[in-house]
């Protein structure tokens, strides 16, 4: 199988699974005094020190959760107050909990290549908010935000500034102190990590309430039993990615250039999302007069895995919201396709799938009801 569906989940790391595996054979619990338990305890404070690392945090600021959802959960229904602003090209574990509250929402829209403009953000605050929610990267085009000014526009207005890091954390520099972020969250299974397993940057000084109650675990911000494997199989995932990053970001990119170049040769092919301003492993293009669901079932069959987008909407069917956000037309939005490329992609991997791809395509379309509109 070539696994292009890295922003789904990525394969995870060898070196991760060895240094998870003591802790998932030994018994200590970390709240326990005796050897065990202090063995427990200092796998997990480890994990906290290489997460604040790769983010420019302090060990104190982390929080561990049980995946991204849980953070982004925890940072939107923890901070109380008044009006609320995110975007609507989030993902739903932002954009469920900003459904789910009785405060005011305010859904920013992006351009066209899914970019938030600062000055929008500026507007918005005209009228006073407590809260403003915006994705470092998105997880369906891969389009990077300018975090820094937006969080300095948070600043001068007096809102806390949460961003969901889920897709950018480990794959590009990110730097929550130097941007002014003051919460942010992170997932262990997109870099290499285990599933079930992530953690919220909280500042110093910012006010949340917990979502989870009970035995104070996480300095009471989180309770329940750590995840002990789980969190250090995160740390050593964020070791790992901090220090590839140099190597990592141009490998991958390099790897995604090639594919977007060739996959663009293909007729009626158009590329998605902002064309520099994106995450190095992203490749989401639109095959016109195909569906993407036929694509990666073809893929599949060819054995490459990819996606249409975010894994939540296999649950939905429904269209992406984060493309229709963007005003593209609904031909575009149902013939899009999304490969996520990690690095433990290879050249060769590439080139296959850039053969395999022109012959799957007009293999779609010479079946395809809309042959006739594009002269396929
Ligand atoms: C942008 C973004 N936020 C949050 C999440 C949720 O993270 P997790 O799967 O760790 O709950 C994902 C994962 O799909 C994501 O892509």
């Amino acid at each position: 199988m070539i696994y292009m569906d890295n922003a789904a989940s990525s394969p995870l790391r060898p070196e991760v699974l060895e240094a998870m595996l003591p802790y998932m054979r030994s018994v200590g619990n970390p709240s326990s005094i005796h050897r065990d338990g202090r063995s427990a305890r200092r796998g997990v404070e480890g994990a906290r020190r290489h997460v604040a690392s790769l983010l420019n945090a302090d060990p104190s600021e982390i929080l561990f959760t049980s995946g991204g959802t849980e953070a982004n959960n925890t940072a939107l229904r923890g901070a109380s107050g008044g009006r609320l602003i995110t975007t609507s090209i989030e993902h739903e574990s932002v954009l469920e909990p900003c459904r789910a509250q009785t405060r005011p929402v305010t859904y920013l829209k992006p351009d066209g290549s899914g970019t938030i403009s600062p000055e929008t953000l500026d507007e918005s605050l005209s009228e006073p908010a407590t809260l403003v929610s915006i994705m470092t990267a998105n997880n369906e085009v891969g389009t990077i935000q300018d975090v820094r000014a937006l969080a300095g526009i948070c600043r001068r207005h007096g809102a806390i500034f949460h961003t969901d890091m889920v897709q950018a954390a480990g794959k590009i520099p990110v730097d929550v102190r130097s941007w002014g972020v003051d919460m942010a969250s992170v997932s262990a299974h997109k870099i290499g990590g285990p599933m079930g397993v992530g953690a919220l940057y909280v500042r110093a000084g910012t006010e949340l309430e917990p979502l989870v109650l009970g035995g104070g675990q996480e300095s009471g911000m989180r309770s329940g039993t750590e995840n002990v494997a789980g969190i250090v199989g995160f740390g050593e995932a964020c070791r790992l990615a901090r220090a590839e990053m140099s190597r990592n970001v141009p490998y991958v990119s390099s790897l995604r250039d090639e594919l977007v170049a060739r996959l663009l040769e293909i007729s009626h092919s158009v590329l998605n999302g902002h064309p520099a301003s994106r995450l190095p492993g992203n490749a989401h293009l639109a095959f016109l007069g195909v569906s993407g669901e036929d694509l990666i079932i073809k893929l599949d069959e060819n054995g490459i895995a990819a996606s249409t987008g975010s894994a939540c909407s296999v649950h939905t069917q429904k269209e992406s919201h984060v493309l229709r956000a963007m005003g593209l037309p609904a031909e575009t939005i149902s013939s899009s396709l999304r490969l996520t490329l990690g690095p433990q992609n290879t050249a060769g991997e590439v080139a296959e799938v850039a053969e395999a791809m022109p012959r799957i395509v007009s293999e779609l379309r010479s079946v395809s009801p809309l042959r006739g509109r594009y002269g396929f």
